[in-house]
């Protein structure tokens, strides 16, 4: 905490979500420039030496060196933290780098973290795998089972990670229960909210403690840059994070928080209109004969729809998976490949969030890394394809998947 402290946008308190998202931020320069600045630069010059010492040991807050702060990256964080009302947010250079900082930042070896097997293949690698070498423990349970976490609770659990809705089963977690859990036991909830955005869903009104962000997703929107961020109260924020990333370095390019900075600003609307095509989709993927299963909370038949609905501001989000029939695993994965190849629009790619519809198989790519073992405890068969739902014209997005559909 600093006694001088940066100064603020001169907004109405009560100014809402949607004007938070295109005005948040920092005050103009004095050039009064429109659409926020970008400040390309590393360091910072300051007035004189004291001031300089003064601002190295945080008796004044400033702008000094872009590893620790940049007024780009700034922007970025005061508008997503108003949009997931939250105090403070840190920026990352990826979402992984968000996940690695939380963990750095909050335990240390002997601690214990409880975590859904469902969450993105990368996180279950990097707590088991890389924070296991450091002496950091991780139990994995059933996305949607809160008996699981409750069960798996220790004295040393330091922190709940969930990840909801999942990737790429969209089951949907009850963020109020585990945070009643966490919170019992004296530890935090972070909820990774990739999936929804906070134009969606705002974890902190279920009682999460933190809100991890993979920018690269739905906060850019279109595909452009590799960003992350926690969400959270300034006290864990600043007083724990930010002192991590000063020393580890996994901080915002200026020029990333820039894109994802203007990408907040049609967040919600993209979240409306993406949501809107998933749901058609995942509508008319219920009618296709060769398609076993369909995957989206915005469909009733979702067993977790009713939760979904009340968590993410009655929207089903725009993902949307299924899976191709195929009697054994081999020609499932035989069937998923001639469907993905089939395809003309949708880009095959791992990514999502963008505004051009992505077509992957996740048993191959985003989870291919993990054990057959791991990829079926988080139900993830070979006959899978996720649709990560853009603004095409869902009617086109259609007539691409029937082209392969239709040869099965
Ligand atoms: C749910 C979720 N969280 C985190 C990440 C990691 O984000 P990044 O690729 O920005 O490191 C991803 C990436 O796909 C993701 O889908």
């Amino acid at each position: 905490m600093t006694d001088k402290r940066i100064p603020r946008v001169n907004l109405p308190p009560d100014a809402r979500p949607d004007t938070l998202a295109v005005r948040e931020g920092l005050p103009r320069t004095p050039w009064g420039e429109n659409s926020e600045a970008l400040f390309l630069t590393s360091s910072f010059v300051q007035p004189d030496a004291a001031t300089a010492a003064a601002r190295f040991a945080n008796e004044e807050e400033a702008f000094i060196y872009s590893r620790f702060s940049n007024p780009t990256v700034t922007m970025m964080e005061r508008r997503l933290a108003a949009l997931e009302g939250t105090e403070a947010c840190i920026g990352t250079a990826s979402g992984m780098a968000a996940i690695m900082l939380l963990v750095m930042g909050l335990l240390k070896a002997g601690d214990h973290v409880v975590c859904s097997q469902s969450v993105f293949g990368s996180t279950i690698k990097l707590l088991q795998g890389e924070f296991g070498k450091f002496g950091v423990q991780s139990t994995f349970v059933s996305q949607t089972d809160v008996g699981e976490w409750r069960a798996a609770m220790r004295p040393e659990t330091k922190l709940l990670f969930a990840e909801t809705p999942s990737n790429p089963l969209t089951e949907v977690c009850d963020i109020r229960a585990l945070a009643e859990i966490a919170h019992a036991g004296g530890a935090l909830l972070a909820v990774d909210n990739c999936f929804c955005s906070p134009a969606l869903q705002r974890p902190v009104e279920f009682g999460a403690d933190l809100v991890i962000h993979s920018g690269t997703k739905y906060l850019d929107g279109q595909g452009r840059v590799m960003a992350g961020a926690i969400c959270g109260t300034a006290d864990v924020i600043e007083g724990k994070l930010t002192p991590v990333l000063r020393s580890a370095g996994m901080s915002l390019s200026p020029f990333n928080a820039w894109v994802v900075l203007k990408g907040l600003e049609t967040l919600s609307i993209r979240m409306q209109a993406q949501s809107a095509r998933a749901l058609a989709l995942a509508r008319w993927l219920q009618e296709q004969p060769a398609v076993t299963r369909v995957y989206y909370p915005g469909l009733p038949s979702h067993p977790q729809h009713e939760l979904a609905m009340a968590q993410q501001a009655g929207c089903g989000g725009a993902v949307v998976s299924f899976i191709a029939r195929g009697d054994t695993p081999e020609e499932a994965r035989r069937n998923a490949f001639a469907v993905i190849d089939a395809t003309r629009i949708c880009s095959i790619s791992a990514n999502l969030g963008d505004t051009k519809t992505i077509i992957t198989h996740p048993a191959s790519t985003s989870h291919g890394r993990l054990t057959e073992e791991q990829r079926l405890a988080a139900g993830i068969t070979q006959g899978m394809i996720r649709v990560a739902v853009g603004l095409d014209d869902v009617e086109d997005i259609e007539t691409d998947l029937a082209r392969g559909l239709r040869s099965l």
